[in-house]
């Protein structure tokens, strides 16, 4: 499994107006664009790089609470590992221990700041499987609970939950939230409000 590490920081810098400093712009929107408000809840933003997808994990990290659900969907490739490590760098994991899930079904990291259980169900073929891996547990429990491929078994989900759909497309990845309930529609306007802030 290969991981990308790469953080880039921007030192402040004086304006030429003398007005003193300019902010400091925060690492995680490096690379991140608004691409499409789509509504005031579910957005769309542009990932220029592997940089920006992990920042766009630590984002949405930055932004979790106990008992957040995330489930991340896309193609084999897409980033929905490399925006997990994200997640897990924000609340506090230490980045080497973070691995993908698919042949062990669920990792959990204790962080710093909040656990992260990181599952992935693409090599699972039944509900009753996730109830042999502790799913219905651990799912919505402490920490944030990260479900990759989570759309194969979009029935056996909470109610609640922020969908995140990351695609390929020729120079980089599209991310595309679609939040389920109030929790994740708040979720949901900061991440876009984060990103123009930084735009
Ligand atoms: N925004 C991006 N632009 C270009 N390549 C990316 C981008 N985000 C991720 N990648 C690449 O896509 C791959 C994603 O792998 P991974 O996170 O394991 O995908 P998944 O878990 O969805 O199968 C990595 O090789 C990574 O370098
Ligand atoms: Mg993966």
């Amino acid at each position: 499994m290969d991981t990308h590490s790469c953080r880039k920081h921007r030192k402040a810098e004086n304006n030429p107006d003398n007005a003193g400093p300019v902010p400091e712009q925060q690492p995680w929107k490096n690379g991140i664009s608004v691409q499409k408000d789509l509504t005031e809840e579910t957005v769309r933003f542009f990932l220029a790089d592997e940089n920006a997808t992990e920042n766009f994990g630590k984002l949405l990290g930055s932004l979790a609470a106990d008992g957040d659900v995330y489930c991340l969907s896309g193609d084999l490739g897409a980033g929905k590992t490399l925006l997990s490590k994200g997640v897990c760098q924000a609340v506090g994991v230490e980045e080497e221990d973070v691995v993908s899930p698919t042949f062990s079904l669920m990792n959990i990291y204790a962080g710093k700041v909040m656990e992260v259980r990181h599952f992935d169900l693409y090599r699972l073929d039944s509900p009753d499987e996730l109830a042999d891996i502790g799913f219905y547990e651990y799912v919505g429990g402490e920490g944030v609970s990260l479900i990759e491929w989570g759309d194969l078994f979009s029935s056996e989900l909470p109610p609640e939950y922020l969908q995140v759909n990351l695609s390929i497309v020729p120079k980089g990845r599209v991310v595309e939230l679609i939040p389920l309930g109030p929790r994740y529609e708040a979720i949901s306007r900061e991440v876009l409000r984060h990103v123009n802030a930084g735009a």
